[in-house]
């Protein structure tokens, strides 16, 4: 899978993306990110890439000339999405699409966001990674990028297994622990692993899990639960 990343500061990427598990993927070509300098495509000699908006107010907006020359110096663009809290919410659903795709483009906003004119005329979609404001969309990219690049076929290991984890199946993920079977915190408290985990009963332990799954979501998500 290949990402176009648009942005006016491409030494941002791969940035987090170069390590770890996206970072080894990445050196193995499951995935590959281009950079994209929008102030390169910018024609004056002061290399303008924004301007004051049109009906006045604060911020500049990145001028939309400027964006279509960067977009379309690359031939294949796939899916074009743009970075903005208000955009659809990036869900586990949204990002599962996103990883059959061959290759995405994806533009970064600064200050008070890009022209409409060019998010309308490329067909961009906006993707939203919550509610609250950042500086950019340099790291909602980020975020965008590594839930994406997991789901790649053979990017997680064999022993990472995506089905169980929280929101692949509608449901927060249930509790994990693991040795030593009693930890001893550094007041001299007791802290035991429940008692169902260490009876190697695994359709008891399925079935606690579960409950565990529900438990947490009804307290947590319950928004998670109104279509169940
Ligand atoms: N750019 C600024 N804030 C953002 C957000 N919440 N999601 C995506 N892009 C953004």
């Amino acid at each position: 899978m290949k990402f176009q990343i648009l942005t006016l500061f491409p030494e941002l990427f791969p940035g987090p993306l170069g390590h770890s598990i996206t970072g080894r993927a990445l050196n193995n070509n499951l995935w590959s990110l281009n950079a994209i300098n929008i102030r390169d495509f910018a024609t004056d000699k002061h290399k303008t890439v924004d301007d004051v908006p049109f009906g006045g107010g604060a911020g500049m907006v990145m001028k939309p000339d400027v964006i279509e020359r960067a977009l379309l110096s690359f031939p294949e663009q796939g899916r074009r999405v743009y970075m903005s809290p208000r955009g659809t919410p990036l869900t586990q659903n949204l990002v599962k699409e996103l990883s059959k795709e061959s290759t995405l483009t994806i533009l970064c906003g600064r200050y008070e966001g890009v022209d409409q004119r060019v998010l309308d005329a490329y067909g961009f979609e906006e993707i939203s990674i919550g509610d609250y404001v950042l500086t950019g969309g340099e790291m909602a990219a980020h975020i965008l990028i590594d839930a994406t690049v997991r789901l790649i076929p053979d990017v997680l290991g064999n022993e990472t297994t995506t089905d169980e984890e929280s929101f692949s199946n509608g449901l927060l993920e249930y509790p994990h622990y693991t040795r030593p079977a009693n930890w001893t915190d550094a007041s001299g408290q007791d802290h035991p692993v429940p008692e169902i985990l260490t009876s190697g009963h695994h359709g008891k332990i399925g079935k606690w899990r579960q409950d565990q799954s529900l438990e947490l979501t009804r307290n947590r998500r319950p928004d998670l639960l109104s279509d169940k």
